[in-house]
């Protein structure tokens, strides 16, 4: 069955590493993730944002969980994997999905809010969640790019001061921060230096010791797949992420989840347009979408070890 995320996330801190959040939308995104955490030996949190909700349909997400934990035990593996909604942007739908649906976790994301307001929803979500065992992560900062539907010109960092107030008022189980990073496939401009505030998360850290950080948009947007999608008729201009060796630094601090969406699209993008190029004749869906689904299980499979630290965890 499904694990919430409580002990995952302790268990990454204690042991100096953190847990793959990966986003899905569909099956072989779904097949992908979970075939690679296998592998790894690695925990995963399956993620679902509104507009998953929305494209999977809310009543077929709980059949794509038990399809993934059924593999996974049918492997005779025991990682732990937890379904999550991320960016909640309501206490409803978290409700919705807590209720109807077995998410085992959820984000309420308020971020957009000002700080008495995010704090008061956080902490309705959160009272209410812990009475069926579900984790809550909660976000304070914003991200620039879009996030929510809300666009945010400039990032408006996590404020250190803050944190150990908005952690103990909400009782929430994990903290979303905005030190630099942002959603999507452009996060710096070709002239930046790509960086994240590792600085600013020592801060953090200092503040509430131990306590579970997450870091959203946090793909590193690998060449490869920009070059294979430019390559195959595509056309990708400037994407650029995190380097994976500042994400990696970040995993064995505080930070227990890190969120990726972008190179899984990036990846499962290259894999069919490489298959269309290469067999213009082919029809058969199978076909391309397992090149998708094969490039993405290899991405996977070298982040868990690259950015997370989680392989054998
Ligand atoms: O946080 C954003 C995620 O990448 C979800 O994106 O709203 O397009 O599903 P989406
Ligand atoms: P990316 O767009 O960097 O993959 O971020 C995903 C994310 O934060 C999902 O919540
Ligand atoms: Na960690
Ligand atoms: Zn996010």
């Amino acid at each position: 069955g499904l694990s919430n995320t409580k002990e995952m996330l302790l268990k990454a801190n204690r042991e100096g590493y953190s847990v793959p959040a990966f986003n899905f939308n569909n099956l072989e995104q779904l097949q992908a993730i979970i075939e690679a955490c296998v592998e790894m030996g690695a925990p995963v949190i399956l993620q679902v944002s509104p507009g998953a909700r929305n494209y999977i349909g809310k009543d077929m997400i709980p059949f794509m969980a038990k399809a993934a934990t059924s593999y996974v035990a049918a492997s005779g593996s025991d990682i732990p994997v937890a379904l999550h909604l991320d960016h909640g942007p309501s206490f409803e739908i978290a409700e919705d999905c807590i209720l109807n649906s077995g998410f085992s976790s959820v984000m309420i994301d308020a971020s957009k809010y000002d700080y008495d307001e995010n704090v008061a929803l956080s902490k309705k979500v959160a009272e209410f969640a812990h009475q069926y065992d579900v984790t809550v992560e909660a976000e304070l900062g914003v991200l620039a790019g879009v996030e929510d539907e809300v666009s945010a010109e400039e990032h408006i960092f996590t404020k250190p001061s803050e944190v150990e107030d908005f952690v103990s008022k909400t009782g929430v189980d994990s903290l979303a921060i905005a030190i630099g990073t942002s959603h999507g496939a452009f996060k710096f401009k070709p002239t930046d230096d790509p960086h994240i505030r590792l600085d600013i998360l020592k801060q953090i850290e200092e503040k509430i010791p131990g306590f579970p950080i997450v870091l959203h948009g946090s793909s590193s947007i690998p060449q490869q797949y920009v070059r294979i999608i430019n390559e195959n008729g595509g056309k990708i201009e400037d994407a650029l992420g995190i380097p994976d060796k500042q994400l990696h630094e970040a995993s064995k601090s505080a930070v227990a989840k890190i969120n990726v969406d972008s190179d899984g699209r990036l990846a499962f993008t290259a894999g069919v347009r490489k298959a269309f190029m290469d067999n213009p004749a082919e029809f058969d869906p199978r076909k391309y979408l397992a090149k998708g689904k094969e490039f993405m299980k290899k991405y996977y499979k070298e982040k868990i070890v690259d950015v997370y630290g989680a392989e054998g965890a």
